[in-house]
Formats: C-alpha cells, sequence, structure tokens
C-alpha cells in the first residue's frame, strides 16, 4: 500500500519536473491575468491563439468562451490529460497536442500565449520568427522579450507585435 503511494508520488514528482528541462515549470495564469490576455490579443471571434505549455487548459477555455479557437501544446502528460478532459466540451473550438512546443511546426495562428521563464524569451522570439506567422502577435504574462518594447501592459501581461 505505501510502495504503491510512493510510486504514485515518485511518477508524479518526475512528471512536474522533467518538463524543466524544456521550458518553465508548471504555474497556472490567474483568472485576472487570463481575462487581461485575452483582451490584450485584441482577436475576434473565429480568430485562434495558440497558447505554448497550456497547463490545465484555463486559457484555451476562456478563449473558447470569447469565440476562438485555441490550440495549446503540453509536455507534462498529467497536464495533457487534464486540458484534454476539461476541454473536451469545446471539442469544435479547442485542440491540445501533447508534445514540446520548440520541436513542433505551429499551426496557422493569429496570436501566440506564453507563460515562460526570463531566459526563455529570447529563444521564443527566435522560434516564433522561424514559424513566418502572419503579423505575429505575442501575449506574454509575467516576462517580456529582452530590448522590445511592449505595444501594450495590462495587469503584468505583455503584448508584442513581432
Ligand atoms: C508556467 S506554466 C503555464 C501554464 C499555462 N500556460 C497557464 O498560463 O496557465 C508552463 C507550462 O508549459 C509546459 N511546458 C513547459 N515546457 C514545455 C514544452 N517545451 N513544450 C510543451 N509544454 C511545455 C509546462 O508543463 C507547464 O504546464
Amino acid at each position: 500500500m505505501w510502495q504503491g503511494l510512493f510510486l504514485v508520488l515518485v511518477v508524479l514528482v518526475l512528471m512536474f519536473s522533467f518538463v524543466i528541462l524544456f521550458g518553465a515549470p508548471y504555474l497556472p495564469t490567474l483568472n485576472r491575468q487570463v481575462a487581461s490576455a485575452i483582451k490584450l490579443s485584441g482577436l475576434k471571434p473565429g480568430d485562434t491563439i495558440l497558447e505554448l505549455g497550456c497547463g490545465d487548459g484555463r486559457v484555451l477555455i476562456e478563449a473558447a468562451k470569447a469565440g476562438l479557437h485555441a490550440v495549446g501544446y503540453e509536455l507534462n502528460p498529467i497536464l495533457f490529460i487534464i486540458a484534454y478532459l476539461r476541454t473536451r466540451r469545446y471539442a469544435g473550438h479547442i485542440k491540445v497536442i501533447y508534445g514540446n512546443y520548440w520541436h513542433k511546426t505551429w499551426p496557422p495562428a493569429n496570436a501566440v500565449y506564453v507563460f515562460l521563464i526570463p531566459r526563455l524569451m529570447q529563444k521564443l522570439e527566435r522560434k516564433i520568427r522561424q514559424e513566418k506567422l502572419v503579423k505575429p502577435r505575442v501575449v506574454s504574462f509575467a516576462f517580456q522579450f529582452p530590448g522590445i518594447a511592449p505595444k501594450a501592459t495590462l495587469n503584468g501581461v505583455f503584448l508584442y507585435d513581432l
């Protein structure tokens, strides 16, 4: 019994910690900032937002409620399953994809939403330029691109036109 619980605990810790090798650890965007991000994105119903590391799917759900199409990548298998299950009822509007967003070719999107860590912002800028998104609009919670002025800011969320 205790061995089983210990094993589950070890698996949980591993799932949440290995992701740190590839990106930001799990920390959800707060409700107020989710609303700010969607507002700041300026997207209209029918537009698509791409979330890099979608966690439990909360941003995708709010985006879908605003009439947007939302695509999220998630590398933590547990969070992927949670996001997948939570967003099932918005299946026509939300797609959750398992995998490492650095190694994927991104689908066309009108905006990209991220909650990363400072050391990854420059790498993200390079990846976005490489993906050749049309007029990429980037919404970032908490962290800024070094050397680039945000176009707008709201409640700790930054908007960029790259
Ligand atoms: C700071 S959390 C943000 C979660 C969610 N975007 C939110 O704002 O509520 C970062 C998320 O990205 C995921 N992640 C980190 N690196 C990743 C990668 N290379 N590919 C896909 N997901 C990644 C983590 O598992 C975690 O869920």
